[in-house]
C-alpha cells in the first residue's frame, strides 16, 4: 500500500513537540502540505525548521495560535482558511485526586480538549463536504475508555471527544468526509522518561526502566513498552488517506493493547 497526500493540506494541533509533531512529521513525508501548529512563535519556528532538516522536501508552514481560544481559532482560519485533513491533535492531561478537581479544572479540560476541537471542526468541515473530501482525526486516549482514577477530568473529556468524533461522522454521512479517532495509549513523549525514572531503578538504560515501569505501572499492556510517537503518527496517515475511505465514525485503537476489550 502507497500512502500518498500530495496535493492535500493537512492542519495538525499542537504539532511542535512530541505526538502532534510525529504526525506532522509523517504526513509531511507522505507528501502533505502541513500545517504545524503551537502557541509560540518561536515554538513554531523551531518545529518547522526541525521538520525542513528532517525532511527538506517537506512543504510545511507554521501558524502561531492558541487554538483553544476563539479568537486563536479565528487567528487560524485567516492563515489556513481551508484545510482537507483535520488532527485534533492538542490535548491537556495531569493528575490530580478526582474530589479535588475543581470547576475551573473541569471547564479548562473541557475548553482545551473538547471545544477546542469542535470550534475546529465546524469551522472545516463544511469546506471538505462541498469539496466532497476530507479527513477529520481526533486524539483520543485510553483514559477515554479507562478512567483513570488520578485523572478522571482528562479521561471525561477523552470519552467527550470519542463522541464529538462520532457526532460528526454522522454529520459528514454520505459526503466523502470521515471523522474518526485514535485512541493513542502511554507514549514515549518529551518528559514521559523523567517520569520513568521517578517510578524505577534508575540505574537501569531506557529501554529496560521502560519495561519496568510498563511491568509495574501499566500492567494491562500487551506491547509491555511504551508507543513510540510514530507508531501512532502511521495509523493517522492511514486514516488520512484516500484508502481508509471506508473507515469512519470509528475509534481506531493505538494502544499497545493497553484497553482490556475484544472490540475497538
Ligand atoms: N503522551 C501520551 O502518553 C498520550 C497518551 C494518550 C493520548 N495522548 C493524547 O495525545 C495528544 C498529544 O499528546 P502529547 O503527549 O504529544 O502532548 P504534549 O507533548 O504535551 O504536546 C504539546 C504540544 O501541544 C501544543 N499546545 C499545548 N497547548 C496548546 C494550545 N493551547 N494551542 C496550540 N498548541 C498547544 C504544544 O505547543 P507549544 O508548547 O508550542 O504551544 C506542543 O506542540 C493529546 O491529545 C493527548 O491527550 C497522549
Amino acid at each position: 500500500m502507497q500512502i500518498d497526500l500530495s496535493g492535500r493540506t493537512a492542519l495538525v494541533t499542537g504539532s511542535t513537540s512530541g505526538i502532534g509533531y510525529a504526525i506532522a512529521s509523517t504526513l509531511a513525508g507522505a507528501g502533505a502540505t502541513v500545517v504545524v501548529n503551537g502557541r509560540s512563535p518561536a515554538s513554531v519556528d523551531a518545529a518547522v525548521e526541525r521538520l525542513l532538516a528532517e525532511r527538506p522536501r517537506a512543504s510545511v508552514r507554521g501558524v502561531d495560535a492558541d487554538v483553544t481560544q476563539s479568537d486563536g481559532v479565528d487567528r487560524m482560519l485567516e492563515a489556513v482558511p481551508a484545510v482537507d485533513i483535520l488532527v485534533n491533535n492538542l490535548g491537556i492531561f495531569g493528575a490530580k485526586p478526582a474530589l479535588e478537581i475543581t470547576d475551573d479544572d473541569w471547564q479548562r479540560y473541557f475548553d482545551t480538549n473538547v471545544l477546542s476541537a469542535v470550534r475546529l471542526i465546524r469551522s472545516y468541515l463544511p469546506g471538505m463536504i462541498e469539496a466532497g473530501w476530507g479527513r477529520v482525526i481526533d486524539i483520543a486516549s485510553d483514559s477515554a475508555v479507562v478512567i483513570p482514577a488520578e485523572m478522571i477530568h482528562y479521561g471525561v473529556s477523552k470519552t467527550a471527544l470519542l463522541a464529538v468524533s462520532r457526532g460528526f461522522a454522522k454529520a459528514a454521512a454520505g459526503t466523502g468526509v470521515t471523522v474518526n479517532s485514535v485512541i493513542a495509549g502511554p507514549t514515549h513523549t518529551g518528559g514521559v522518561e523523567d517520569f520513568v525514572y521517578e517510578l524505577v531503578d534508575r540505574e537501569l538504560p531506557w529501554n529496560e526502566a521502560q519495561r519496568e515501569f510498563m511491568r509495574l505501572h501499566r500492567p494491562q499492556s500487551l506491547l509491555q513498552r511504551l508507543i513510540e510517537p510514530e507508531e501512532i503518527a502511521n495509523m493517522v496517515a492511514y486514516l488520512a488517506s484516500p484508502l481508509a475511505s471506508a473507515t469512519t465514525g470509528g475509534a481506531l485503537r493505538v494502544d499497545g493493547g493497553y484497553v482490556d476489550s475484544i472490540l475497538p
